[in-house]
């Protein structure tokens, strides 16, 4: 019996390998599933929680007329926007970053930054704004909600969502916020030329030339747009007027406030009509519904006032009704010109620009413009500068090689005479 293997082991050899081998394909059957399995919940959940940005993002490069071609508008999706579409507080970080990326800081944080709240740069309709210094070196505004509101925690954070997915080069950006024990704060960019209205009423800035008005104009326009047809779900300002119109370094415009004058974000008491006197579309005071054309009747107001520089709550409206009764709508506009330009302004322009503001000011709100027309309007104003600029710079130019040729041709024929008679 020696040297020849027993049936019984052979047998339980191959059981054994048979065993083996069908444990290990299962194994590897399984870690193959399982990894399929991962791969399709990762690139599911992404799907979930960036198309809404990416809706917004096409949406918004599709319709806009003129300002998708800005690089900054709207912005990429972020690529922490792969994060799930909660607020999610981090274990280590003390700042909670949300899908948008906009972080949250603590009342103390806030504190700090602006040295316990001494440094007020104004008093708006929703409470005190502070500059602030972050711990980046970065210089903020910080806007203090009066709270009487009774909004919870978890709805002032969904409305900051909504309003730091608005991104565009002529708005106001929301940089961050706070929400802590009733204290609800908006975080915004620091805009070191201050508003608009300081600009037209405030002795101590130099006066705005009409040329850098019509860009202002443009700017608003823009951003205006953007909030109406960019923007998913679209938003309505209700509150443009000049204080609400920043100025960047490079003194370009921004829109501020936007989606703030919603009852969820604020709440004021009695809050029959709201916005700002001397602007309010005067459909919307007896209809009390808001519209975006509301926002295009605030905006006719604010071209009338880059025009003469008077103040809506002391007579603009009342002084424009007057010289449209001489300008027809048309032409004539130039007599309300702000006498600050001293008449250093196209006549043609203002005139132009006038009308696009009597178009807006309709008392009858399907008659004006949408902010697109607006847009494209106001584009064309520009445009016809810049060929004017143009054609003059050109004649200019052609006059000076004229003008040189004309010398050379006195100098060779002075010289000519300078030769001795022959
Ligand atoms: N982001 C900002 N950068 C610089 N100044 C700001 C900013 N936001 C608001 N301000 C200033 O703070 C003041 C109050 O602002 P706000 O509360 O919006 O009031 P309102 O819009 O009613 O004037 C304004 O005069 C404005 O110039
Ligand atoms: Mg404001």
């Amino acid at each position: 019996m020696k040297g020849v293997p027993s049936w019984g082991l052979i047998l339980g050899v191959t059981v054994g390998v048979v065993i083996g081998v069908l444990l290990a394909l299962g194994t590897l059957l399984c870690i193959r599933l399982r990894k399929k399995h991962d791969r399709l919940r990762i690139s599911s959940s992404r799907r979930a929680s960036t198309v809404p940005m990416r809706a917004n993002a096409v949406d918004a490069c599709s319709v806009l007329s003129d300002s998708s071609m800005d690089p900054e508008s709207p912005k990429q999706p972020d690529p922490k926007a792969d994060s799930p579409a909660l607020w999610t507080e981090g274990t280590k970080q003390k700042n909670l970053v949300s899908v948008s990326g906009i972080p949250k800081y603590s009342y103390r944080d806030l504190q700090k930054a602006t040295r316990n709240f001494n440094t007020l740069i104004g008093q708006g309709a929703f409470g005190p704004v502070y500059k602030a210094q972050m711990p980046t070196g970065e210089t903020v505004a910080v806007k203090v909600l009066s709270t009487n509101s009774k909004q919870g925690e978890k709805e002032f954070q969904m409305e900051v969502l909504l309003l730091a997915r608005l991104h565009h080069r002529n708005l106001v950006n929301l940089v961050g916020y706070c929400a802590e024990k009733n204290q609800h704060m908006l975080i915004y960019v620091y805009m070191t030329n201050g508003s608009l209205a300081s600009h037209l009423y405030n002795e101590k800035h130099k006066v705005l030339s009409w040329d850098l008005r019509v860009n202002i104009a443009l700017d608003v326009a823009r951003g205006l747009e953007y909030l109406h047809d960019g923007a998913v779900p679209p938003v309505v300002h209700r509150d443009i007027k000049s204080g609400n119109i920043l100025l960047d370094d490079s003194m370009r415009a921004r829109v501020a406030d936007f989606g703030l004058s919603r009852e969820e974000i604020v709440s004021r008491q009695a809050s029959n009509v709201r916005g700002t006197f001397g602007y309010l579309d005067p459909e919307y005071v007896s209809s009390r519904s808001f519209t975006k054309k509301s926002d295009v009747y605030s905006f006719g107001v604010l071209l009338f006032e880059l025009i003469a520089a008077r103040n809506p709550q002391q007579g603009l409206m009342e002084y424009v009704e007057l010289a449209a009764i001489n300008a027809g709508g048309r032409d004539g506009w130039e007599e309300i010109a702000d006498p600050r330009l001293d008449g250093v302004f196209d006549t043609a322009e203002v005139n132009d620009v006038a009308a696009l503001a009597y178009k807006c000011i309709n008392r009858l709100s399907k008659k004006r413009p949408s902010m697109r027309d607006v847009v494209q309007a106001l584009s064309q104003i520009l445009k016809t500068r810049h060929r004017k600029h143009h054609t003059r710079k050109s004649a200019a130019d052609e006059e000076s090689l004229s003008s040189v040729s004309e010398h050379h041709r006195e100098e060779s024929i002075g010289s000519l005479s300078d030769l001795p008679d022959v």
